[in-house]
């Protein structure tokens, strides 16, 4: 069974045909109406969205099918085992997506599975977000190969898919990362990075962002600490260390790069307000590109899969 948990178990030319595949579905919106027609999927989330949970469901109205909402708290996944509810569950629809908080966890829910699981974000990857970022600068560039991103924040989920997505589509990745969250940095997703040439570090934030073609992003703390009490110690000390890293008019002032940022924003802290409503931002197309790279990515599965 092909799953999407992250991009590790995609070659480089698989990678490839789903993004060129994402360019033809955003080309041909209309194409895929009623391809889903009298299918489901399920959507497992064990933390908050805004953007994975609107966009997989518009997909699927869009497409004619519909997308089953399951909350992590009010589903039974958590009285027993996690892979006997996936099982179970995939009994019912045609593909599962879930936002789970440890990737074993999500793992559990792909052996369970007899149909596709993608992942929709979890502590390690998020690769239904870099695709619709490759999505997004393609669209912008009309090319990946060469072009240059600087992601500058904390090493977390998001990074991990963009270590592995642009190795495998020659986009040079300029990694600027004082920090990382537990556990995120992992040896096989550098490697990938490394052995395409594709991946280097910068401490310089001003040298870094002056000669890319993009620079990007997100939260310095992730979506399920950002409201706890018990992180909020953790939370000053990050936003005292990452404040020189903010993104804003004056960092960029001798750079042409465009800016983009995953989402939910927090402004005034990783990005200033004004950087999001500049003319050079891309950041909402970058966030509405979900919705076709995820249409993609379903129907590439599906068939895959059939
Ligand atoms: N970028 C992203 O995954 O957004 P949500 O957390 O709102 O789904």
């Amino acid at each position: 069974m092909r799953h999407l948990l992250s991009w590790s178990n995609w070659s480089d030319d698989e990678i490839r045909e789903l993004v060129d595949f994402a360019v033809y579905v955003k080309g041909n919106r209309t194409f895929y109406n009623g391809s889903m027609l009298g299918r489901s999927i399920a959507m497992l989330f064990q933390k908050t969205s805004t953007r994975t949970r609107v966009s997989f469901e518009a997909a699927l109205t869009e497409m004619g099918g519909h997308a089953i909402y399951i909350d992590w708290m009010s589903s039974n996944f958590e009285l027993t085992d996690i892979s006997f509810e996936s099982r179970y569950l995939s009994r019912n629809v045609s593909l599962i997506m879930a936002r789970m908080k440890k990737h074993e966890d999500l793992v559990q829910i792909a052996e369970g599975s007899e149909v596709p699981v993608i992942n929709g974000c979890c502590n390690l990857f998020h690769p239904c977000q870099s695709l619709a970022d490759m999505l997004t600068i393609r669209m912008d560039a009309g090319v990946l190969a060469g072009r240059s991103l600087c992601y500058v924040g904390v090493h977390n989920n998001v990074v991990n898919s963009l270590i592995e997505i642009t190795a495998a589509l020659g986009v040079n990745l300029v990694l600027v990362t004082p920090l990382a969250n537990d556990g995120a940095v992992i040896d096989s997703v550098i490697e990938r990075g490394k052995k395409a040439g594709t991946l280097s570090w910068e401490r310089d934030i001003s040298h870094a962002v002056r000669n890319v073609d993009y620079v990007y992003t997100d939260t310095w703390v992730d979506m399920e600490f950002f409201n706890d009490p018990t992180f909020a110690d953790k939370k000053k000390e990050r936003i005292e260390l990452m404040l020189p890293y903010q993104l804003n008019h004056h960092l960029l002032a001798n750079s042409r790069a465009k800016v983009m940022h995953d989402m939910p924003i927090h402004a005034g802290y990783e990005i200033s307000k004004e950087l999001v409503n500049d003319p050079r931002s891309i950041i909402f197309q970058q966030a509405e590109n979900r919705l076709d790279a995820q249409k993609a990515a379903i129907i590439k599965l599906l068939h895959r899969n059939s």
